[in-house]
């Protein structure tokens, strides 16, 4: 089974639409969009999708991101963004259960599967962040966290909309720290929630979704990441701030697959 490897930048609060211009004039000076045999997709603040949105015109190798949706429709929710609302702005993916979310801001596994089914409906591909934290792993609880998240997380979901949905393998501990993960600790979580998908979806859906690896990804630690049979890509925060880093992350990994 191959599967199209997805690189995506997570800019998290960072660069308002002054910042993203300047960024996609130099990512798109840098790079054939065309040559790259792989999704790239930018998830930068709310307020800077537009500027993005205007910026890559007549690019269609870059994809937009939203970081966040709101899991209701409209109406008296102060400072939420509605999946329609993100629709207008040409967002194609939608990052859901970073664990910046959970952690800060105390999203639970049921406010993520609502947002989750809430995106799928209005045709949004969420990137659905699980990971665990050092305790959890130091504790050996790596396998209960991840099959948790999974189960809840998609609880509800059919087989047809898990098919739009990409999955981000995210140790918390490895999310801006400056340590990743080994390959062999990565591939070695990715293979277990490949495995979690096949016990809720059977073997086909399991082997044809995409499994994202994120926590200080670099350019040198890339391709050794990439290289693994389960990983199909990465979700970047730090690395992707700069576009000649992002670029270097996408080719070495791309290079590796
Ligand atoms: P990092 O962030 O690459 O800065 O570790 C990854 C993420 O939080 O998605």
């Amino acid at each position: 089974m191959s599967r199209k490897p997805i690189f995506a930048a997570n800019w998290k609060m960072n660069k308002g639409p002054s910042e993203t211009e300047d960024f996609v004039k130099s990512f798109l000076s840098k790079v054939q969009l065309q040559n790259l045999n792989c999704d790239v997709v930018i998830a930068p603040p709310f307020v800077s999708l537009a500027k993005l949105t205007e910026a890559l015109h007549n690019h269609h190798g870059i994809q937009i991101a939203a970081q966040n949706c709101s899991q209701f429709d409209s109406g008296a929710y102060t400072g939420e963004v509605s999946v329609l609302m993100l629709r207008e702005f040409f967002t194609h993916y939608v990052i859901l259960g970073h664990s910046e979310r959970r952690a800060i801001f105390g999203e639970t596994d049921a406010v993520i599967n609502a947002k989750i089914k809430k995106a799928r409906e209005a045709n949004l591909k969420p990137i659905f962040c699980i990971g665990e934290t050092l305790a959890e792993r130091e504790a050996g609880n790596l396998e209960t966290v991840l099959r948790t998240q999974v189960n809840a997380g998609l609880e509800g979901v059919s087989e047809k909309d898990l098919g739009d949905i990409v999955i981000a393998y995210e140790p918390v501990w490895a999310i801006g720290t400056g340590v990743t993960a080994t390959s062999e600790q990565a591939q070695e979580a990715h293979a277990f929630v490949r495995s979690l998908i096949a016990d809720l979806y059977g073997p086909d859906a399991a082997a044809k979704i995409r499994i994202q690896y994120g926590g200080s990804v670099k350019p040198n630690n890339a391709a050794e990441l990439m290289a693994c049979p389960d990983i199909d890509g990465a979700l970047i925060g730090g690395a992707a701030l700069d576009p000649q880093s992002f670029l270097d992350i996408i080719r070495n990994g791309t290079a590796a697959e």
